[in-house]
């Protein structure tokens, strides 16, 4: 499988406070924590080593958590994050953390979603820029017009979305629980927003038991996979004696899930390929972002035989060590979160709801 490329830097220890030995045994732990020796070598862990070694001084100063999604990259996973998951987990995490600041490695909305969740915390969003296709892709207008629409239908809108857009709906969901949910939901019909894609697996899902109404955007990353290249893994696979097993995350079209031997979020794939990582003779094969795949190489307890291509969401990869230093060093107003009191009082109950219905 090919990886994306490491981000090249110039040299950055001047100005930063850190001697050879300390600067020695930082390239070491990264080095082994990242588990990738050609692609993170020891010169590409030392040249970043002063600013892993300054932001985790300054978290502990300044009693900062920080908090990234496994697509961040990983030099921010394995060298600063104190916590990584899916979105349903980075929520948890976020709501119940004792620091009192939060940073948030990752893209606008889940940021959003720490701050909801902890209004009295100061939430620092490194890349205040970095959005989304689905949550850019549905406005809080779009959600009243197809509560207009269908008067009285619980609506369920999947976390990828802006508070404002939370603040009308009744539930929020994750990839790791929105079929659980919807299916605990009162009467026979639900809306859900804003992932069509998902969304289809969903009806798929309660057909004969609930009618689905959707609404139309997609993930710019998972809906360009096509099953075409399941088809040819798969025949390379049996090529060369191997048992192919496809893990794909929800967001990706109806074909590309049928095909697929498992569906979840990123998470939930994680700890698939990291189980069947280690069973001789087989091969993985994983449809999602490239940030999933340098997980399972750098945490399987085995060498995984990855076939296939991941895709990079360039939300994701826009924020790197040196913006989470500057962020904690000196945020700019962008770079907090601040959200009216009343959004974050309404988009709060579809949250708290999510909590109180998920099994995940
Ligand atoms: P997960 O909750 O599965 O990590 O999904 C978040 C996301 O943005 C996937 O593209
Ligand atoms: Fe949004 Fe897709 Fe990127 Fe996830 S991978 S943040 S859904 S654009």
């Amino acid at each position: 499988m090919k990886l994306p490329p490491i981000p090249l830097r110039p040299k950055i220890n001047e100005g930063l406070d850190i001697n050879d030995e300390e600067l020695n045994a930082e390239a070491h732990r990264l080095m082994s924590r990242i588990g990738q020796k050609m692609r993170w070598s020891y010169d590409a862990c030392r040249n970043i080593a002063p600013l892993t070694f300054r932001i985790n001084q300054l978290k502990e100063q300044e009693d900062v958590i920080i908090i990234a999604h496994t697509y961040q990259t990983p030099d921010i996973v394995y060298g600063v994050a104190d916590a990584v998951g899916d979105s349903y987990t980075l929520s948890k995490i976020a709501r119940d953390a004792p620091q009192s600041t939060i940073l948030f490695s990752s893209v606008r909305f889940m940021a959003e979603t720490a701050k909801i969740l902890s209004p009295q915390k100061k939430v620092i969003h490194p890349s205040p820029e970095a959005g989304c296709s689905l949550s850019e892709g549905i406005a809080a207008s779009d959600v009243r017009a197809l509560k207009a629409s269908y008067p009285g239908v619980p609506v369920a809108c999947y976390i990828n979305t802006t508070a404002a857009v939370k603040a009308e709906c009744d539930v929020c969901v994750t990839s790791s629980n929105y079929l659980g949910i919807a299916e605990k939901l009162p009467g026979d019909e639900v809306i859900f927003v804003p992932d069509r894609l998902m969304g289809l697996h969903l009806k798929k899902h309660l057909e004969g038991r609930k009618t689905v109404y959707l609404h139309d955007a997609d993930c710019e990353v998972h809906a360009a996979f096509s099953s075409d290249s399941i088809h040819r893994q798969r025949r390379e696979a049996e090529k060369r004696g191997l048992q192919l097993k496809v893990l794909a995350h929800p967001e990706c079209d109806s074909e590309v899930l049928e095909a697929s031997d498992f569906v979840g979020s990123s998470e939930r794939i994680l700890t698939e390929a990291k189980k069947l990582g280690v069973q001789d003779g087989v091969a993985v094969m994983m449809i999602t972002e490239c940030g999933t795949a340098e997980r399972a190489i750098a945490e399987s307890e085995a060498p995984i035989e990855l076939m296939g291509s991941c895709s990079m969401c360039r939300h994701m990869k826009r924020t790197h060590l040196e913006d989470i230093l500057q962020a904690i060093e000196s945020p700019t107003g962008d770079q907090i979160v601040e959200i009216e009191d009343s959004i974050i009082q309404r988009a709060r109950v579809s949250l708290d709801q999510m909590f109180a219905l998920s099994d995940a």
